[in-house]
């Protein structure tokens, strides 16, 4: 069930360029939070009062691990936050993946979607990881990967690490494959990866990033397209998502 609860900071470090490496001590959120799930995180400013959601990265015990980009004013504020200060937190949000641990897991994550692949992986044992992004410095976590048993193939598309293209021409040109996609990044990313899943029937889920208010299925801030028989209707990303099926969104 979704709690508000007063985290402690126990770090929070610039990684990379504008990416920060948060741990909270939150036992609740922890105790109940699932690969793929969000937290809302409050700025703790009243000039800023909605929370901005961040994937949570890992899970460790009592401690919540987000990782996350200075993107706006409120992320901004994050960087600032230090060790010691309390943050308040509303999780874990929305769905998450649905682990298929007897099935061969193929995890694609783009820039700052990366981070909820890693609990993820984890939790799966390991499986095959496509980080992708701009260039070399964007690419996050990819020891962290290998920490936990996955074998990690980068593309970037300037060709600064890895392979130089996208992550599905990546998976084109190795043919690599497996029982299960877990996905979340750009929608573009998305989008091309499920024609890629599609033409093998291959299962794809993917995780949607889309802007929120409430966050918790309150307002209609974060509706996106899902097929309904020959029909569609609005799903709420907070609520009914981040992850849905590819084969059932409309792109
Ligand atoms: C389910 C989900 C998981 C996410 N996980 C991560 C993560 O792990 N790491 C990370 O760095 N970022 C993540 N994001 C994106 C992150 O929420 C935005 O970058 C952040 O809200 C921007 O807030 P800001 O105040 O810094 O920027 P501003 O642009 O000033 O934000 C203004 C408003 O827009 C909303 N907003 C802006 N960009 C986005 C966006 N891309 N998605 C959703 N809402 C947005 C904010 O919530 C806020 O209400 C996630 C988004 C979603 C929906
Ligand atoms: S952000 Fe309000 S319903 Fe999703």
């Amino acid at each position: 069930m979704k709690t508000v609860e007063s985290a402690r900071v126990i770090s929070n470090t610039n990684i990379s360029a504008d990416i920060y490496d948060m741990l909270l001590q939150s036992p609740q959120i922890a105790s109940e939070a699932k690969p793929g799930q969000f937290v809302e995180v409050y700025t703790g400013s009243s000039e800023y009062l909605l929370a901005r959601p961040i994937s949570i990265c890992e899970i460790n015990g009592d401690t919540l691990r987000l990782v996350y980009r200075r993107a706006g004013k409120g992320t901004e504020i994050f960087t600032h936050f230090k060790s010691g200060d309390k943050v308040r937190l509303l999780g874990p949000c929305g769905n998450g993946y649905t682990l298929k641990k007897d099935k061969t897991a193929l995890l694609v994550g783009g820039g700052i979607g990366i981070p909820p692949l890693l609990e993820t992986a984890k939790q799966l044992g390991g499986g095959t990881v496509v980080l992708a992004s701009r260039s070399k410095d964007l690419i996050i976590l990819k020891d962290d990967f290998e920490g936990v048993g996955a074998k990690v193939y980068i593309a970037t598309d300037d060709g600064s690490e890895g392979f130089k293209g996208n992550a599905v021409e990546l998976l084109r040109s190795m043919g690599l494959s497996a029982d299960v996609i877990y996905a979340c990044g750009p929608k573009i990313m998305l989008k091309f990866l499920n024609q890629y899943a599609l033409e093998s029937g291959t299962e794809c889920q993917v995780s949607m990033e889309e802007r929120m208010a409430c966050g918790v299925g309150a307002c209609v801030g974060c509706v996106i397209k899902i097929k309904n028989g020959e029909d569609w209707e609005h799903k709420k990303v907070c609520k009914d998502g981040p992850v849905f099926d590819g084969r059932e969104v409309v792109w």
